[in-house]
């Protein structure tokens, strides 16, 4: 692949909105590399999507110590992406990992331990030749570990400065404020709650998203088109080279079944709409305010234009709200 140069226009598509009450910005769109960047992955597809996302101002890569497989090969492909590409961009970038779900054996492999979380995150930086993480995560609540000691580790570093801001992912509302008020006495706020959202998971509307938005923590969507299905992809059955195909992939095959009646239904309104399924699906998620960023995942760069594409209508008239919340309720 030829010497990469920025594309001078990057910052000319993509809108920024504040996090929170923080002073950082995120895209509307974020591009994860949970799946498609692993080890078993083509490296140079990826680095070919991860380009083109800078290339229209997508600032934010989205990282966990676990993503690959094997766990850690994402972070150790994205370091070599830094390496031969995006190296000169580092001050443009918001790279963030975390740490939370099962990495290595025994006890402190695992969770919301001081131990755990310090340890990971040296390795992380040493798998992405970085000096520090501009986003660090607790990746997932812990039902054990008294909360302190998880804010207490992930304040610590920040102090260091191997993390620029404080996160947490799949929190409740009220592990959030709690989270949030343990960080604010130790004086690195929480910056972002990172959690599953999408027209198929909606956990969020009953409390955390009013809830965020009072403490002035951003909300980043993952999962956005329910790793796939809401969009075009299974409309004819399940394809050889996607997710639900994989045997590593987290979408199984009894997951696409039930859902595609729904899928069908609502790629009509999108049709109507002028747009692909997965560009209103993102378009509907950044009709709340309270959203900062999307965070999709794509497994082409064709696949990242069309999501790219949904910045470009995001209006829904109040027939079609209501429209779509009848198909999703049913
Ligand atoms: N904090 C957490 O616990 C957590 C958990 C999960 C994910 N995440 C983060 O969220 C990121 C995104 O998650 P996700 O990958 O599940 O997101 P997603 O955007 O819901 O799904 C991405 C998948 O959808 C398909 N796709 C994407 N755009 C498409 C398009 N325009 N047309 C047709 N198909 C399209 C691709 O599937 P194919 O591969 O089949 O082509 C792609 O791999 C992850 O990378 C990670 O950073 C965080």
């Amino acid at each position: 692949m030829e010497p990469y140069r920025a594309n001078n226009k990057r910052y000319n598509t993509i809108a920024y909105k504040r996090c929170g009450r923080s002073g950082i910005k995120l895209p509307l769109i974020s591009l994860g590399l949970w799946h498609n960047f692993g080890g078993v992955d083509d490296f140079e597809n990826g680095r070919k999507i991860v380009r083109r996302a800078f290339d229209n101002g997508i600032t934010h890569f989205d990282l966990a110590n676990n993503y690959g497989p094997p766990p850690g090969s994402a972070e150790e492909s994205f370091g070599r992406m830094l390496q031969k590409d995006l190296k000169p961009y580092r001050d443009e970038l918001i790279i963030s990992t975390k740490a939370g779900y099962d990495m290595w054996e025994g006890p402190y492999g695992n969770f919301g331990s001081r131990k755990y979380l310090i340890a990971s995150l040296d390795q992380s930086l040493k798998r992405m030749g970085l000096d520090y993480v501009d986003i660090f995560y607790h990746h997932r609540p812990d039902p054990e570990t008294p909360l302190e000691e998880t804010m207490m580790a992930l304040d610590q570093l920040v102090r260091q400065g191997k993390a620029l801001y404080a996160g947490i992912s799949n929190y409740s509302a009220e592990e959030t404020e709690e989270a949030a008020r343990i960080l604010n006495q130790l004086g690195t706020p929480c910056l972002i709650n990172q959690v599953k959202y999408s027209m198929f998971e909606r956990w969020v509307e009953e409390k955390l998203l009013d809830t965020v938005e009072d403490l002035g923590i951003g909300i980043i969507a993952f999962s956005p088109l329910a790793q796939g299905l809401l969009t075009d992809r299974y409309l004819q059955g399940i394809p050889a080279d996607s997710r639900a195909a994989k045997s590593w992939g987290f979408l199984k095959p009894d997951q696409v079944e039930p859902a595609i009646d729904k899928v069908k239904e609502l790629n009509t309104i999108a049709e109507v709409r002028g747009q692909s399924l997965a560009q209103m699906a993102i378009a509907w998620l950044l009709k709340d305010q309270r959203v900062t960023s999307v965070l999709i995942g794509a497994s082409s760069v064709a696949q990242l234009d069309d999501n790219i594409g949904a910045l470009d209508y995001m209006q829904f008239s109040a027939e079609e709200i209501v429209e779509i919340d009848t198909i999703l309720k049913r």
